[in-house]
This record gives C-alpha cells, sequence and structure tokens, in this order.
C-alpha cells in the first residue's frame, strides 16, 4: 500500500535558518499509544532556530533530516492501538519535544504519542493555541515549579514583552503577584497589556536600581528569559533569600548564595489542561504578531533568532 505523504519544513545539516526548505515526507506508521494530528498551526519559538545551528546536537540525538517546530494545534484524523483520550475529529495541542529530534511541527501531520497532548482551548483560534505549549509551560514551570511563586510576592521578569515574558506576566498576575516587566521601550505597552504593574527599559535604565526604585525592599523573584548583562543586572534587586530562575542562564558567575535555578521545559500535558482554562476563560490571551507559510519557514526562524519579537509567531502549514 502507498504510504500518505505530507509536506514539512525540514533541514538535512546544522546549517542554520536559510537552509530550511520545504520538502515531502512520508508519514510514519501509527503505534500502539499514538495519534495523527493534522496541523492546522505551529508555534515558532527561538530553540526552532538554535536547533538548526546544532546548539543541542550533543544533548540530544538527531535524525535527518529534522522536521523544525515543537508547538502544534490541530485535530485528531486516526488512532492508534489504545490510543483512545481523544476522538477522531477532536482538537488538540501540545509541545512535541520528543526524545530524539526528527519529527516537529512546521508540517501538514504529526504521529505523536497521544500524552504530549491535551484539548485545545475552544475559545481561541488554532493560531493562538498553537503560541501557547512550550513559552506557556516554560512560564508556569519557570514561576511555579522553580520559582514557588506566591500571591502576593513580588516577581521581575526580564525579556517580559516575548513569548515565555508575555506569558509569564499574565499566570504571575492570575496567581496575585506584583510583576514589573522588563523590554524596550516600545514593548511597554504591550508588557501592561498582559498585566504587568510596572515596566522597566533594559535599554535606558539601570535594572536593578529601576526595580528598587519601585519596591525598595526587593522582589522575591526574578524570572529570567534573557540570560545575558539584563539578569546580571537585575540580581541588586532581589530580597534576600529571594530565587533567581533562568531559560538561559546555567548560573555561570552567580554567587553561589543565591537561590538559582536553570529551567528546561518538560512536556506536560496536565499543565496543558491549566493553561486550557486560563485561555478559555479570557486568563491567559495570545498575541500573534506575525504567522508564515511553511516556505517561509526560514524567515520565521530568522525572526526569532532576533531576541526582539514581541508575543508569538506562527507557522501555518
Ligand atoms: N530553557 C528553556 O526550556 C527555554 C524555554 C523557552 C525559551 N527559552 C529561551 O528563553 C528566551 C526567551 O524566549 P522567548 O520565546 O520569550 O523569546 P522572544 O519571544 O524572542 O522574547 C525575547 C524577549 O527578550 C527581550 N530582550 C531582548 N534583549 C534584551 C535585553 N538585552 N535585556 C532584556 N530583555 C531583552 C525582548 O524585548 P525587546 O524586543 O523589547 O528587546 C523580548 O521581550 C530565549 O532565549 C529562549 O531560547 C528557554
Amino acid at each position: 500500500m502507498m504510504k500518505k505523504q505530507m509536506k514539512a519544513a525540514v533541514f538535512d545539516g546544522f546549517d542554520g535558518p536559510a537552509s530550511v526548505t520545504v520538502d515531502t515526507m512520508e508519514i510514519p506508521e501509527l503505534k500502539e499509544g499514538e495519534v495523527l494530528v493534522k496541523i492546522k498551526a505551529a508555534g515558532v519559538n527561538p530553540v526552532d532556530a538554535v536547533i538548526t545551528k546544532g546548539y543541542y546536537k550533543n544533548m540530544l540525538p538527531h535524525s535527518f533530516p529534522v522536521i523544525s517546530g515543537w508547538d502544534l494545534a490541530g485535530t485528531i484524523e486516526d488512532r492508534g492501538h489504545a490510543a483512545r483520550r481523544f476522538s477522531v475529529g477532536e482538537d488538540v495541542y501540545g509541545y512535541a519535544r520528543r526524545p530524539e529530534v526528527k519529527w516537529g511541527t512546521y508540517a501538514e501531520y504529526i504521529v505523536i504519542p497521544e500524552s504530549y497532548l491535551s484539548k485545545k482551548p475552544v475559545n481561541i483560534s488554532f493560531e493562538e493555541a498553537a503560541g501557547i505549549p512550550l513559552a506557556g509551560l516554560t512560564a508556569n514551570q519557570g514561576l511555579f515549579d522553580s520559582g514557588n511563586l506566591q500571591k502576593g510576592q513580588r516577581v521581575l521578569i526580564v525579556g517580559a514583552s516575548g513569548g515565555v515574558g508575555g506569558f509569564g506576566i499574565q499566570l504571575a498576575k492570575n496567581k496575585g503577584a506584583e510583576v514589573i516587566g522588563v523590554a524596550s521601550e516600545e514593548n511597554s505597552f504591550f508588557m501592561k497589556q498582559m498585566g504587568a504593574d510596572h515596566t522597566i527599559d533594559y535599554k535606558k535604565q539601570d535594572i536593578g536600581t529601576a526595580a528598587r526604585d519601585i519596591y525598595e525592599e526587593g522582589v522575591d523573584l526574578i524570572f529570567d528569559c534573557n540570560g545575558a548583562d539584563s539578569m546580571k543586572q537585575s540580581l541588586k534587586a532581589l530580597k534576600p533569600g529571594g530565587r533567581v530562575v533562568s531559560t538561559l542562564s546555567q548560573g555561570e558567575g552567580i554567587d553561589k548564595h543565591i537561590n538559582f535555578s536553570f529551567v528546561f521545559v518538560e512536556p506536560n500535558s496536565s499543565q496543558l489542561d491549566e493553561l486550557r482554562g486560563l485561555a478559555d476563560t479570557g486568563k491567559l490571551k495570545v498575541e500573534i504578531t506575525r504567522s508564515f507559510t511553511l516556505e517561509e519557514a526560514p524567515e520565521a526562524l530568522e525572526q526569532i533568532q532576533s531576541s526582539h519579537t514581541t508575543g508569538k509567531m506562527v507557522v501555518i502549514p
């Protein structure tokens, strides 16, 4: 029997975003516990660009050709043996980081264990839903699992107008925390829209000093989504005993007395269930600032690696 085929944005070596091209791939056979999802939208994340340059080649096995992308929203089209959590025709979303880098989401279809997926929020579009999983889970795991952020506490989010930071502001506010967002001046309005109580422009202000001007006694948590000098600058705003959680820095050069942790986002469908609840009740908004076709994947990857994307971007296969 002829195997079913699909279009996908793939790369065949670690030659960067420009080497990603649209190709035809065979859709794998469904195995036990797996579902076939028709992808309606794929979220774009900085890691998608980083992966094309081989940054994770020693950490995660890769099998070429690799399909880009780890975030998806789509519809269940078929189910393998014992895969019965979802019905055929049901809409789902998920963060599809597998142990091997191979079957990504910038594609018409994906075959994936159903455990990676959660029901899609019904009150938002496929594009918006595809923007949530990786960045939303990172914010959730960074703020709460690693950062232990509590109601009434104060958090400084560095890089607060991008994917992770935008969700970070909203999740922290939903928890009842007070939030300072750090990004450039032009994104100050965006951060306020997401719910930030205060904003700091890292280009014009010393972050730590500006944060101390806002909260003299300092902040309980610094959630760093930038990793460079801005995080180091922010440290003087940390209360004694406060925590620092970073999505990028592994803590090099940080005083060992500081409670520091690096977060590497894990797939987690029960947390996606919680994020769905927030999205469906309007408590988690997704601002899609640009969408791309599969053929435009290199452009999407170039833009996301600039570190200056506002909100989320998606690829529509
Ligand atoms: N470890 C993990 O599991 C994990 C998961 C997700 C993401 N990440 C990493 O976390 C970072 C953020 O991801 P993202 O998806 O939110 O990226 P993004 O959408 O590109 O957002 C980047 C943010 O950083 C800000 N920024 C840029 N330069 C800055 C500087 N010098 N100081 C302070 N802020 C600055 C940008 O604001 P302006 O545009 O106003 O400059 C924007 O708010 C990326 O590097 C990504 O690779 C790691």
